[in-house]
């Protein structure tokens, strides 16, 4: 067995933020943050304001008017998605790469984290619950990191744990089993350790720690969206997924607990495939479009 704190040190020691995005977080937590603020760090950064106005512009946020300024950019876009972009900027480099393994490669694990935060957001706008509902921009960085410890393991031990996706493939389990049987702890443990110490919202490492515990997904909205986008992604079979399979039982009862009634879910389905078309060219930074 191994010690997890220990294993989120040597992340530590490899992986850091870039400057830009630890400031748009430290900003972005900060009580009183408005747009403005946040819009100052960016500007510092070109390379990032430009990715930012580029996002403001994409089909997947959908405003109407084009703009070239950056405070408008972020005003448009509001505090809380102007941090989800770029704490997805800073992530996403991370998921780069070929370190391709049996059942499992970098940029397909990044296809399913969009797919799932596509999702998540996507329930949460169709909710009739209220508090579903107010999660919407925040369960789309939920969904983009709720993995990030397969990528953060996989760094730090990829000798050993690129047994992983192939034992879970041979086995047909959930990589969280295989990766609990060996280290003691799983992939969604060590990525809230991780995203706590760069200091994440607290809503988001609860989401990414419980997003695989039956109990966890029952009590918190945010983690019962990211479990039930991540059922909902599935059958849909874009990148690669760590789950083998839905539970039907639980599927009903976390779509009754969100508030996500039947034609909701026929919507969904049907529009999906083109909301992660665009969503993926914002966070790919690549087009890529996905066949269904
Ligand atoms: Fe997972
Ligand atoms: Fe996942």
């Amino acid at each position: 067995m191994l010690d997890v704190n220990r294993i989120a040190n040597k992340v530590e020691e490899a992986i850091s933020l870039p400057v830009v995005i630890n400031e748009v977080i430290k900003v972005a937590s900060h009580p009183g943050s408005d747009a403005k603020k946040i819009a100052e760090v960016i500007s510092k950064d070109p390379a990032f304001a430009a990715k930012i106005l580029r996002t403001a512009n994409s089909s997947f946020f959908s405003f109407v008017s084009k703009t070239n300024d950056i405070d408008a950019a972020v005003s448009r876009l509001g505090v809380k998605q102007v941090r989800t972009i770029a704490l997805a900027a800073g992530v996403g480099k991370m998921f780069k790469g070929e370190d391709d393994v049996e059942g499992y490669s970098r940029i397909n694990l990044w296809t399913h984290s969009v797919a799932v935060a596509t999702m998540g957001e996507m329930l949460a706008k169709m909710s009739i619950k209220r508090e579903a509902k107010a999660l919407a921009s925040e369960v789309l960085l939920a969904g983009l990191v709720h993995d990030i410890g397969i990528i953060l393991a996989d760094q730090v031990m990829h000798k050993n744990y690129s047994e992983v996706p192939a034992l879970a493939k041979q086995l047909n389990s959930p990589f969280f089993k295989i990766e609990k049987d060996r280290y003691g702890f799983d992939h969604a443990k060590l990525g809230a350790i991780v995203l706590a110490r760069w200091k994440f919202p607290n809503s988001i490492v609860s989401a990414v720690a419980g997003h695989h515990k039956t109990k966890a997904i029952e009590e918190d909205t945010m983690t019962q969206l990211v479990a039930m986008a991540e059922f909902m992604v599935y059958p849909f079979g874009f990148g690669f997924s760590d789950i083998p399979g839905v539970p039907p039982k639980m599927f009903s009862k976390l779509q009754k607990n969100l508030g996500i009634l039947g034609p909701a879910i026929l919507k969904i389905k049907q529009s999906f495939s083109e909301k992660l078309t665009e969503a993926l060219e914002i966070f790919q930074d690549e087009k890529k479009t996905v066949e269904v």
